[in-house]
């Protein structure tokens, strides 16, 4: 067994985020915060975004305006575990630091701020805004949690509020609910986008078991015109937070329509997880020849995901939430719960006679990268090599391989070990994080190794790319074509990769390298 030692004394910069600004009279302030121990604590993520404090779920409002990215959030100030949901808010030029704003949207009589979108309402369609000065709409949906209790089938419903300066304020509209409810118990989460097919505002809303699309000239009167998905796709649990857009598959003139779809549970690995269709779109309808489902992350923690809009150069940007209903509310983070996924940018590729949605991460991440170690490595038939690092929590590991059958184990001195076993023999991989750390705050999380089947992966060289941040693993296999995230607590860093060739040939991985990735915060 060979060994590459690699010492590096790690210092973490962390970035003070300014006081907060004035904040608008009866809304709660940002909590306040102990800015010399932010984003220290144990598992905090270094690089991918979690809120000062407190519970959040759901990336929601997902809209560029101004040379803003915004990113709301389903948001729970006064706990870490999920409860009566407002609309938390933060703002990035780069979409790699983030600036914490204060909450935008609160509960009000008609319910809880539930998922949904933003749009930069352009040609003032709303009335809200001006010409000059186009408003910001969210639509989301209302959750009256009375009418839960009450047993009744019509406590979601759909409301929206504008905003006047980017954002910072919002008024909420004097005539919601914009879309009421006629008995279905699940009914939510509106994405909405302007439709140059006909020249109308398109929200995609599901419904327990279906999409259903409705259209709008001004964004406060609705009309249905289909509905999607009853017999196609995964079934095993609510249809939860749909997104649609369309994108030119790679090196053609193609067009193709991808509906993202989460479901809760159903996913292949257990509890969440989001699939998705390519299909058409004719304005109006989403039709496929899709039945079976196809899922855009293998691992447990990539839900409620969905796209931007209003981005300028046409680009589909994608960020999850990285947790799984089945263990959200467990986790061992003790000021907030959960994080983000890095920011990906969705593709459509044909790859044999498929087109697969390849999700990777933005270009602007490698800004925070610096290339520690950066060699070829050779190993013979069956053997090891490792590398010592001292620590890998906050690190990209990435090479190139003609392999198909390899080990990777990330280790610490606790004998604690995520491990990513690369089985082409059986045109699967597998992410194991039932050793990885602290696991037993939920039985489900660290059950059974996760799988991933790759039985469509092209011949010749292939790019294996793993995100590790200090309590998340992030897996792109070529390019993004099969990805896998999964939360990990580990107790102690990760200080020993083990590379292990599991086939009787020698195998070589180029341009290996080991970068640890700076902290923006
Ligand atoms: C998805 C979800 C949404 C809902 C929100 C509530 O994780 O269940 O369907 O709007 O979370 O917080």
């Amino acid at each position: 067994m060979k060994k590459t030692t690699l010492l590096l004394t790690f210092s973490l910069v962390l970035v003070l985020i300014g006081a907060c600004k004035d904040v608008p009279k009866n809304e709660l302030p940002m909590q306040p915060v102990n800015l010399a121990n932010t984003y220290k604590e144990a598992y905090r993520p270094q690089y991918h975004f979690s809120p000062q404090e407190k519970w959040m779920n759901d990336p929601n409002g997902l809209v560029y305006h101004q040379g803003v990215y915004h990113l709301f959030y389903q948001y729970y100030p006064d706990d870490i575990v999920w409860g009566p949901m407002h609309w938390g808010h933060a703002v990035s030029k780069d979409m790699v630091y983030w600036e914490h704003k204060p909450i935008a949207l609160f509960p009000d009589e008609h319910g809880y701020i539930f998922s949904g979108s933003a749009v930069v309402d352009k040609e003032n369609s709303s009335g809200f805004g001006t010409m000059e000065n186009p408003p910001l709409v969210a639509i989301f949906t209302y959750h009256l949690s009375e009418g839960e209790e009450a047993g009744r089938n019509d406590y979601q419903t759909q409301g929206i509020a504008y905003s006047l300066d980017n954002g910072d304020s919002w008024a909420k509209y004097g005539g919601n609910p914009v879309i009421p409810n006629s008995g279905i118990k699940d009914f939510r989460d509106p994405k909405v986008f302007w439709n140059n097919k006909i020249n109308k505002w398109t929200m995609l809303l599901v419904a327990g078991d279906h999409l259903q699309i409705w259209d709008s000239d001004n964004l406060k009167e609705w009309e249905k015109v289909s509905e999607f998905g009853h017999t196609q796709g995964a079934h095993g649990g609510v249809w939860e937070c749909p997104d649609m857009f369309p994108l030119k598959v790679e090196g053609t003139d193609e067009e193709k329509w991808v509906l993202l779809i989460s479901i809760n549970p159903g996913a292949p690995n257990g509890g969440s997880g989001t699939q998705y269709f390519v299909g058409d779109f004719d304005g109006k309808r989403f039709t496929t020849d899709q039945q079976k489902p196809r899922w855009i992350d293998w691992g447990t923690d990539n839900y409620a995901g969905v796209t931007y809009n209003n981005i300028p150069n046409g680009d589909r940007i994608f960020i999850g939430w990285m947790s799984n209903w089945q263990y959200a509310r467990d986790t061992p983070t003790k000021k907030w719960r959960s994080a983000m996924t890095v920011p990906r940018k969705l593709s459509l590729k044909k790859i044999g006679d498929k087109h697969e949605l390849i999700n990777y991460p933005l270009k602007s991440l490698d800004t925070l990268l610096q290339t520690q170690l950066s060699k070829q490595l050779t190993i013979g038939g069956m053997e090891k090599d490792s590398v010592s690092f001292d620590h890998f929590n906050q690190t990209q590991v990435k090479f190139k391989t003609l392999a198909r059958n390899f080990m990777l184990s990330f280790k610490n001195t606790k004998g604690e070990e995520t491990v990513i076993h690369f089985d082409g023999k059986n045109s699967k991989v597998v992410l194991d994080r039932t050793a990885s750390g602290n696991k037993d705050f939920q039985v489900d999380f660290g059950k059974t190794p996760h799988y991933m089947p790759v039985d469509n992966l092209p011949e010749g060289l292939l790019e294996i790319r793993i995100l590790i941040d200090w309590s998340s693993v992030e897996l792109f296999v070529n390019g993004g074509q099969y990805v896998m995230t999964d939360q990990i607590f580990p107790t102690e860093n990760y200080s020993l990769l083990e590379l292990q060739n599991t086939s009787e040939e020698e195998t070589t991985f180029r341009e290996f390298t080991i970068s640890t990735i700076k902290s923006i915060w």
